[in-house]
């Protein structure tokens, strides 16, 4: 539970004080019990308030709480959103390791003024509720507990809107974690079918409508591009479709890879490729926490998630390298690596997403290619598109919040790396080099008119170690992104697909 307060210091009590401070010895604070500490702490010299510099008082004299944590800002002009997003979750993530049932986050009132200041306090609300998230909940020795409150302390004419805010914050913080909780089970937790029904119940519960294609329905659909790859494995695939609001006018559709385990196939990948693979339907688990988000806010807008859950195993019925199958919408696909399984189902689920819906944009992410990830590293994802104006957009959604985007491009020539000699394309370019615009070009075959993004998050969706406001693992990467465009700008070259 965040919340958001006018400040008050006065109070004793066992929560910790959180307060960040910028390197300026000018007064960001008005309260003078906190000047006094900061100029104390600052006289002794142990804390200037330099970028993530940090020191904990036990029992400061006047100001209330036990235990205050100071937390550097650097220098104001240098606190950005996304510097607050991290000093915050950092702070908490302090907060718990010493145990604390409960904090209150102060910021520099310097921070919070003007025309950034609501943007300053969501992203302090942002940091603290993400950072509040735990990976090691069910463990039986945890090294911390999340906290139970956070409590914003806020200048009095912030509180108002502060309390809109921190609503929405829970609403779409709280989607992203159940996107990081999915893609951290693992894989024997989630088989499509139980992975399907768990995201169901968490859809249904935020009022979303849910449509759930079988194995049978799938064939009945003709998705055999998507069919191939469910075939080595013994789980059974699942397409799930969310819907938010009525279609009176054509919705977004948002498209997830779903692979629930990645094994590579019959093209089995080796040693370290095969670590965190469960990860690879971060972009179903993006997609389905934005619609969750999206209906917690009651957007108005209609919106659809198409989820292709499969999981990529080998076995005696699974496809070879060298097949051919036939995808929706008639298009033969020679299988020249079953690695390749994500461009496989995801082709499946656009063709399938554009027929059905006639949507006003199209936008699929995904953990498609390790090349987007020697291309951009692990922190920043790929963003392709042939609409200029759609590609922008989530560049600058991703700017605002913090999610790094990199435009790629969709080089036509470029085509010529997918051309097979027996089917109408290969899902194995002939040529290594620029893979993760082969990939997106692959997809691009199996969009027709509609406006069509693309994100590779491959590098961004998971990480080793843990950062400001994310455990190890899991990040839970587009979904604030995601849900920011949506609430933006409106799309389409002529309806605004607005819901009335
Ligand atoms: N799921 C992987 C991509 C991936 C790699 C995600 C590393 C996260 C981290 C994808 O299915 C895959 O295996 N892609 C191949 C494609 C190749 C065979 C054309 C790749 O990137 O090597
Ligand atoms: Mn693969
Ligand atoms: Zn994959």
């Amino acid at each position: 539970m965040i919340t958001v307060e006018p400040a008050a210091f006065g109070r004793k009590t066992d929560d910790a004080l959180l307060l960040l401070c910028c390197e300026e010895e000018r007064e960001l604070y008005r309260d003078p019990r906190l000047l006094r500490l900061l100029g104390r702490a600052r006289t002794l010299g142990e804390f200037r308030g330099r970028r993530d510099e940090e020191l904990v008082l036990y029992d400061p004299p006047e100001v209330g709480p036990r235990r205050v944590i100071l937390r550097g800002l650097g220098r104001a002009e240098a606190a950005d959103p996304e510097s607050l997003r991290q000093a915050a979750g950092r702070a908490v993530r302090r907060a718990q390791q010493m145990k604390r049932r409960a904090a209150a986050i102060a910021a520099p009132e310097e921070a919070l003024a003007g025309a950034s200041g609501e943007a300053a306090l969501q992203a302090l609300l942002e940091g603290g509720v993400l950072g509040n998230h735990r990976v090691d909940r069910e463990r039986a020795e945890r090294e911390a507990e999340p906290l139970a409150r956070i409590r914003l302390l806020v200048p009095e004419a912030l509180a108002g809107p502060g309390r809109r805010i921190a609503r929405e914050v829970e609403a779409v913080c709280g989607a992203q974690l159940l996107a990081r909780d999915w893609v951290n089970l693992p894989a024997n937790e989630k088989p499509p079918a139980r992975l399907a029904a768990r995201i169901a119940r968490e859809a249904r519960r935020a009022g979303l409508a849910v449509e759930r294609y079988g194995e049978a329905e799938l064939r009945r659909l003709k998705m055999g591009a998507l069919l191939a790859v469910a075939r080595g494995s013994a789980a059974r695939p699942v397409l799930l479709v969310l819907r938010h609001g009525r279609p009176r006018r054509p919705p977004a559709v948002l498209v997830g890879k779903g692979v629930v385990f990645d094994a590579g196939g019959i093209n089995l990948k080796t040693g370290e490729s095969l670590a965190d693979m469960k990860a690879d339907m971060a972009g179903a688990a993006a997609v389905a926490a934005t619609l969750i988000g999206a209906a917690r806010l009651g957007l108005e807008r209609s919106l659809v998630g198409v989820i292709p859950l499969v999981e990529n195993m080998l076995s005696g019925s699974a496809m070879r390298p060298g097949d051919i199958v036939t995808g929706r919408g008639g298009k033969r696909i020679e299988i020249g690596n079953t690695d390749a399984e994500g461009r496989l189902i995801l082709a499946d689920a656009l063709a399938w997403a554009e027929e059905r819906f006639s949507p006003a944009v199209l936008v699929d992410v995904a953990t498609l290619t390790g090349a987007c990830v020697v291309a951009l590293g692990e922190r920043i994802a790929g963003v392709f598109s042939p609409q200029e104006d759609l590609g922008r957009a989530l560049l600058e959604a991703g700017r605002r919040t913090g999610e790094r985007c990199w435009p790629m491009p969709l080089p036509e020539d470029y085509r010529e790396f997918l051309k097979s000699h027996l089917a109408d394309i290969r899902n194995l370019p002939s040529t290594r080099a620029g893979g993760a615009i082969t990939a997106a070009l692959f997809l691009q075959a199996f969009v027709g008119r509609t406006p069509w993004a693309h994100l590779d998050i491959a590098g961004p969706a998971f990480q080793k170690q843990e950062s400001a406001f994310c455990g190890p693992g899991a990040t839970g990467f587009g979904v604030r992104l995601l849900l920011d465009w949506l609430r933006g700008e409106p799309f389409g070259p002529k309806g605004d697909g607005r819901d009335g």
